[in-house]
């Protein structure tokens, strides 16, 4: 079975996929890592040498190699993965489960804010405001497509272990 964890940048996806992954004994993959490795830089460095839009394709493409690859996985997908072209589609439509990890603003404003400098589309917003503010919008936008998912999984105030167990 594949397992497809999404949701907002700071919802847990690979810190819980991980845990999740060693309990039930799958394979894990983080498909920004995976990009990260295929590319041979950082996710950061593509961001600025390439731009979104290169980002955005390979994220496709290494998506779909992934789920024509591996039959039995855990997979945290990135923030956007979801609601960019066909993706939603692909993660929704092959027999995979799928699990929408979600996580109120208050608390991804928290956790995201000692984050930033890792996620580029979110690093020039200084202060907690503008991050809250930024958040609030683009979460709007977004869970249209990570409410599509089978399966919703709230995290405020829960361990990992409980998360995991749900
Ligand atoms: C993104 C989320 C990031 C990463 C990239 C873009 C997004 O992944 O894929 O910075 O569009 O929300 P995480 O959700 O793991 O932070």
């Amino acid at each position: 079975m594949q397992i497809i964890l999404v949701g907002y940048m700071g919802s847990g996806k690979s810190y819980v996929g991980n845990l999740l992954a060693e309990v039930i004994n799958y394979p894990f993959i983080d498909l920004d890592s995976y990009i990260e490795k295929r590319e041979g830089y950082s996710i950061s460095e593509i961001f600025q040498k390439k731009g979104e839009l290169y980002f955005r394709k390979k994220e496709t493409a290494y998506l779909k190699e992934i789920l024509s690859e591996k039959s039995n996985l855990i997979l945290a997908t990135g923030g956007g993965t979801p609601c960019y072209g066909a993706n939603n589609d692909l993660i929704n439509s092959k027999g995979a489960s799928t699990i929408y990890l979600k996580t109120t603003i208050e608390e991804l404003v928290e956790r995201l804010f000692s984050e930033k400098s890792k996620r580029p589309l979110i690093e020039h917003l200084t202060t907690k405001a503008l991050l809250e503010d930024f958040i609030r919008k683009h979460l709007f936008e977004r869970s249209f497509y990570y409410n599509q998912s089978q399966r919703v999984i709230t995290t405020d105030n829960k361990s990992r272990e409980q998360i995991v167990e749900e």
